[in-house]
């Protein structure tokens, strides 16, 4: 019965083939690489059965960052993308080249990843990127090893802190040690991009869904599990400052995208952008 259930890294195919669904939204003509017909099933059940709206709010989140970012390294502001828990996003190949690329996911996603890529990159289905893969389990003591592993790539480079679709996964205490971590890493004048579900959310039909879902499908749920985060933990980050805040709503009317459901049937993310000062 286990192998029927999604495993939480599998829940990464799935934003990829969300994001695949409306390319011209998304701005991402790569997700659709990740496709396959076991996720094809999962991503249909759930837009039915938890919210069918959910391909438009991972294309606009993937808009928005995609945005944000190209905006900086055009401003040269930024010089390293760092993905914390980035699963199958392909923001590597959707920006400039310059840009250099730490990518770190639990080992058997980051493998995965770049055994993928190196094979697309070999039929030249992808461009050449400087990626660098660091698998690491957030709810472990990763610190110092995973500090050390990016000071090598990074030395003192401009950084871009990216973490979507995540801490939706982890507990409070594993989000603190990560931003205590964040901090550690950059300097004056970086940016961190948050994706995550507010508390107000959990009355909604659509979060009820999600968790009945999640209960149902999802392998090693557990309470700690479907965290949200209000908007002053972010305002009350040390030394970062919070320069912009979006939703699923504000975002649509940034993009033009017609929203079809009531509120009470979509997931409204938050959407987040610190600067550290
Ligand atoms: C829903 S996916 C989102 C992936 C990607 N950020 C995106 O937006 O396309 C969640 C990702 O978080 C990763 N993740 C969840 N818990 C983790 C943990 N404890 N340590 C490392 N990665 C984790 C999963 O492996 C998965 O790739």
């Amino acid at each position: 019965m286990a192998k029927e259930n999604i495993e939480i890294h599998e829940t990464a195919f799935m934003t990829s083939t969300f994001r695949s669904m409306d390319e011209s939204l998304s701005q991402d003509n790569f997700a659709r690489l990740w496709q396959n017909p076991k996720t094809g099933k999962w991503v249909d059940k759930y837009l039915d059965q938890v919210s069918s709206e959910e391909s438009y709010t991972h294309c606009l989140r993937n808009r928005y960052f995609l945005k944000v970012i190209r905006n900086l390294v055009q401003r040269q502001e930024i010089q390293v993308l760092i993905n914390f828990g980035s699963g199958f996003s392909m923001y590597p190949f959707l920006l400039n080249e310059s840009l250099i690329h730490i990518e770190i996911d639990k080992p058997e996603i980051v493998d995965f990843k770049k055994d993928k890529i190196q094979n697309w990159q070999k039929e030249n289905i992808l461009p050449k990127r400087n990626i660098h893969f660091i698998g690491v389990d957030f709810s472990k003591n990763y610190e110092e090893e995973l500090l050390s592993k990016i000071n090598a790539i990074k030395v003192n480079m401009s950084s871009f802190i990216l973490v979507e679709g995540v801490l939706f996964f982890l507990n409070r205490k594993e989000t603190d040690n990560l931003f205590t971590f964040f901090n550690a890493i950059q300097q004056n004048g970086d940016y961190i991009g948050s994706a995550s579900f507010q508390e107000t959310i959990k009355e909604t039909q659509a979060f009820k869904n999600l968790l009945s879902f999640m209960n149902q499908n999802v392998s090693k749920t557990s309470e700690s599990a479907c965290q949200t985060v209000e908007d002053n933990y972010y305002r009350c980050q040390k030394n970062y400052k919070l320069i912009d805040h979006q939703d699923y709503f504000s975002l649509s009317k940034k993009y033009g995208n017609k929203v079809r459901q009531a509120k009470e049937l979509i997931l409204n993310e938050n959407f987040y952008l610190l600067k550290k000062i």
